[in-house]
């Protein structure tokens, strides 16, 4: 709500802005979906689906649950609607809430909100760069500094299943509990972001799929990493990155701020060779991120940086008397069929109560207007700075305020 809701809103918009300019364009997806398009997108070893989901029966006893992420929602509107048949690749963008039964603290939501982009059926290093860069920008056009990119490769199923292979072969020789085994059975990639410090130790030798790339995932990474240092984008890799979603394949990447204590992950994604096989379309890759728009509103405010306007309106009307009410009206209205953001004293207060409310507003100028300055055709053109006022003509309102601005 007002006044964190102005901040909120600039930073959705804002973070979306270069994705605009480099043509992806809104898709407005459905709040919940399909049970199995996540079961089978996001994969169903993930805390996000085995423990998050918020999945419910609905009255013709379907599964259905409340999206968890976007990804798997976008590739299904792309299938469903056979963009993948149309000019490649498909740039989408995304905002709203989604929801994931986590336990809640600073930073951690149920319902959390995100804006996202995919772009979908093209395998060319130079998206991946684009993609990430446009995050980057994203973040930096807020005016947020004190965040780091992290990036890696997690290769192709060229490569993929036998690293999988030599990760198991490594955990399976520790001496793990029996919970710990069981994912190291099923998801041994998760294991290596197991936070106790025990599990931490004895994972440090743990082999890393870097070093397992084939030549075409290590060729692909190479030559995002030289997109990136030409876009001039500052980067370090993270060989040991765990995602907590299972589509990824080849870059994947996550921004991190430090300022936010453990919930630092303020915006992640990566490539997704096999999702669109997965949910029976095309063999066609892509590549999308996701930013939580929650932390980045905390990120901002843990630099001091606000990305929005603090001030409702620009100009605001003070009238005094009858007659210069129903005129003030009239005069708001014109104002802001001009574009100038104008709001008015209502309910007859005096002078003293108008003016409190005019620096309250954080309007630059108020606009005070007496029944005799109304017979004489001019208002008071105040500006609430320096406190100077000046008699302006009626007529001239909008070019004179317009005139004041820096
Ligand atoms: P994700 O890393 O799961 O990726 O989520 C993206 C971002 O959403 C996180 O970096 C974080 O900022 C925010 N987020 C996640 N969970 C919460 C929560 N409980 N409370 C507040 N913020 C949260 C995805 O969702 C992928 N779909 C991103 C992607 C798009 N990959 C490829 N394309």
């Amino acid at each position: 709500m007002p006044p964190a809701s102005a901040e909120f809103l600039a930073v959705r918009d804002g973070l979306l802005r270069t994705a605009r300019l480099a043509g992806y364009g809104h898709i407005e997806l459905p709040i919940f979906e399909d049970t199995a398009l996540f079961a089978r997108g996001v994969g169903e070893s993930t805390d996000v689906v085995s423990k998050e989901m918020y999945t419910f029966a609905d009255r013709g006893d379907r599964s259905v649950t409340l999206r968890p992420e976007g990804t798997a929602g976008v590739m299904r509107a792309v299938i469903e609607h056979g963009l993948d048949r149309g000019q490649l690749p498909v740039k989408l963008s995304y905002a709203g809430p989604f929801f994931r039964y986590e336990r809640p603290q600073a930073g951690r939501y149920r319902q959390l909100q995100q804006v996202g982009i995919e772009a979908i059926g093209v395998d060319d290093p130079a998206l991946d760069a684009e993609v990430i860069a446009i995050a980057d920008q994203g973040f930096r056009g807020l005016g947020l500094t004190g965040f780091r990119l992290e990036l890696t490769s997690l290769g192709d199923d060229t490569c993929r299943p036998q690293y999988r292979e030599r990760l198991q072969e490594f955990l399976f020789g520790l001496d793990l509990d029996e919970e710990t085994r069981e994912r190291a059975r099923l998801n041994p990639l998760r294991v290596l972001d197991d936070k106790r410090p025990h599990v931490k130790e004895m994972t440090a030798g743990a082999p890393l799929m870097l070093d397992y790339l084939s030549d075409s995932a290590k060729a692909h990474f190479d030559e995002v990493l030289g997109h990136l240092d030409r876009l001039g984008v500052e980067y370090v890799i993270n060989p040991r990155m765990v995602r907590g979603l299972d589509y990824y394949t080849k870059t994947t990447f996550e921004f991190v701020h430090d300022g936010l204590g453990s919930q630092s992950g303020i915006g992640g994604g990566g490539r997704y060779d096999g999702l669109m096989a997965e949910l029976g379309g095309q063999a066609l890759s892509g590549i999308g991120f996701g930013i939580g728009v929650d932390r980045t509103v905390l990120a901002l405010g843990a630099e001091n940086v606000t990305a929005a306007s603090l001030s409702r309106c620009e100009v605001y009307g003070v009238p005094l008397g009858q007659a210069a009410r129903e005129r003030m009206v009239v005069l708001a209205h014109e104002l802001r069929g001009a574009g100038i953001a104008v709001d008015i004293a209502y309910g007859g207060r005096g002078l003293k109560g108008s003016m409190k409310a005019a620096d309250k507003s954080g309007a630059r100028v108020a606009l005070v207007l007496g029944d005799r300055d109304l017979a004489e055709g001019v208002v008071g053109l105040k500006d609430l700075r320096t406190g100077e006022q000046r008699p302006i003509l009626l007529t001239a309102v909008c070019d004179e305020v317009v005139a004041t601005r820096e």
